[in-house]
């Protein structure tokens, strides 16, 4: 049988009866990419729960109602959240039915039992004791981009210079792959995003799709390679739970271990989770600090302020503004009947500025008490995984910004744009300058 891991399965894509609908909003609109906020509230405030047809998802915008939805998976599956958004053309298609590309679901996207059984050993490998050891390479390479961006002299293409390659160095240092393949690596992943949460054109969905199957083929060899000579990265440590328990091939219904094609699955999967919304954050940060000098100023003052003013960009401008989940039955969200099968799209655009739930959602304010009481990891068992390593690199990044250049500044007259897709938020450039 083909193999159909990433491509859109089908499923109800018609209103649930009495739903309110809104025939014309689409995520991929011109003026929503531009800023989401204003109108995530006036949708949220017309309906909380209404019909998207240019999606044909559920649109779910309150806290109270995606808190529910994330506690509830076996209500609402997340088997949907790595689809593509829009069916793939026959090309793209062909390319990922090839016989050896051949991952499975293993994190985001795999429901219970088998995603508890996985996650224990990827949560061991993200734990505090493993990002300790990071954090010094993390602050020495951050500390090496930043020296070559200041040397280069301002302006400055901040998403260039720092924010691309940090994320992405972090999480392949992590994984293991060598240093010397990072730029064949990078390759592959550009436009990733593109895939599942875009709309990209049939040339595009080929190119995309290209890069993943001989990605995939990289990870198989990688972690091939690991099995017979193991260092102390995270794919030796998930080799090592293999080999002292392979689960699946021991048993099919095993509910411990980890299998050999889990292990591949988990390193092909993170590397991109890993580093896309990361340089988003990063480019957030500094695209809320930086035109508000007095936040600015209070963070040179006190590079410790750091942390909550992560936290407040995540709420304020998140770099991931949605995700998706599917109905398993027939239940009710907001008040609205559900029919099982209903694809939903959660907004967490529209609760991270609810204003019952922060008070003056509309301001960014670094001391804000209550700040990291955003949405944007999710919540529950999908919590995400990447959440202290993303939170640790743009606290980096930024106290040592502010360290180095408390001059800072946007370029003025810059516009960012925002590549098109209903998911994930970060300028695709980034001018700044100092002095
Ligand atoms: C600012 C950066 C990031 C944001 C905003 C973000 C956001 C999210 C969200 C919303 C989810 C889904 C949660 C759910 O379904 O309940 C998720 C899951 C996940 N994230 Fe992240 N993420 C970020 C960085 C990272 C990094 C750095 C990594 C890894 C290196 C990572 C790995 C994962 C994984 C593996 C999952 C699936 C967890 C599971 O299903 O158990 N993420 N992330």
């Amino acid at each position: 049988m083909a193999n159909t891991y990433h491509q859109a399965p089908d499923a109800v894509a018609t209103a649930p009866p009495g739903c309110p609908m809104h025939q014309t909003w689409s995520p991929l609109d011109g003026d929503y990419l531009a800023d989401p906020y204003p109108i995530a509230g006036r949708l949220r405030d017309d309906h909380p729960v209404f019909w998207s047809s240019q999606l044909g998802h559920l649109v779910v915008t309150r806290m109270e109602d995606l808190e529910e939805v994330f506690t509830k998976p076996d209500v609402f599956a997340s088997t949907n959240v790595q689809d593509p958004i829009y069916p793939l053309c026959a090309d793209a298609k062909r390319i990922l039915g090839a016989d050896d590309f051949d991952p499975v679901a293993v994190m985001s996207n795999r429901p219970e039992p088998d995603h508890g059984r996985i996650r224990v050993f990827t949560r061991q490998g993200f734990s505090k004791r493993r990002l300790r050891t990071l954090e010094d390479y993390m602050r020495a390479r951050a500390s090496q981009l930043l020296g070559e961006m200041v040397a280069a002299g301002p302006p400055a293409e901040y998403v260039g210079a720092l924010a691309f390659p940090l994320p992405a160095e972090i999480v392949f240092r992590f994984i293991g792959f060598p240093q010397s393949d990072d730029t064949m690596i990078k390759a592959w992943c550009v436009n990733r995003r593109a895939f599942s949460w875009g709309r990209p054109t049939d040339a595009e969905q080929v190119e995309i799709a290209d890069g993943m199957l001989d990605y995939w083929r990289y990870c198989r060899d990688f972690v091939a390679e690991r099995r017979d000579r193991r260092t102390d990265d995270f794919t030796s440590e998930l080799l090592d739970a293999w080999e002292a328990d392979p689960g699946p091939e021991r048993d099919p219904d095993a509910t411990t271990g980890i299998s050999y094609r889990e292990v591949e699955s988990v390193v092909y999967g993170i590397s991109f989770a890993g580093h896309d919304p990361v340089t988003a954050l990063l480019c957030n940060t500094l695209l809320c600090l930086l035109p508000r000098r007095d936040q600015w100023q209070a963070l040179v003052d006190d590079r410790s302020l750091a942390t909550n003013a992560v936290e407040e960009t995540l709420r304020f401008e998140s770099s991931q503004v949605s995700w998706r989940r599917v109905a398993t039955t027939d239940t009710t969200i907001g008040g609205i009947d559900v029919p099982a099968g209903t694809k939903l799209f959660l907004n967490f655009a529209s609760a991270n500025h609810q204003p019952d739930v922060f008070d003056v959602p509309g301001t960014f304010d670094i001391g804000r008490p209550d700040a990291a009481r955003h949405i944007s990891f999710g919540k529950g068992i999908h919590y995400c995984l990447g959440a202290n390593l993303a939170r640790m690199e743009a606290r980096i990044a930024l106290e040592l910004l502010a360290e180095r250049l408390p001059t800072l500044r946007l370029v003025g007259g810059q516009q960012p744009t925002y590549f098109p897709n209903i998911t994930f938020r970060g300028p695709e450039a980034l001018h700044l300058t100092w002095g």
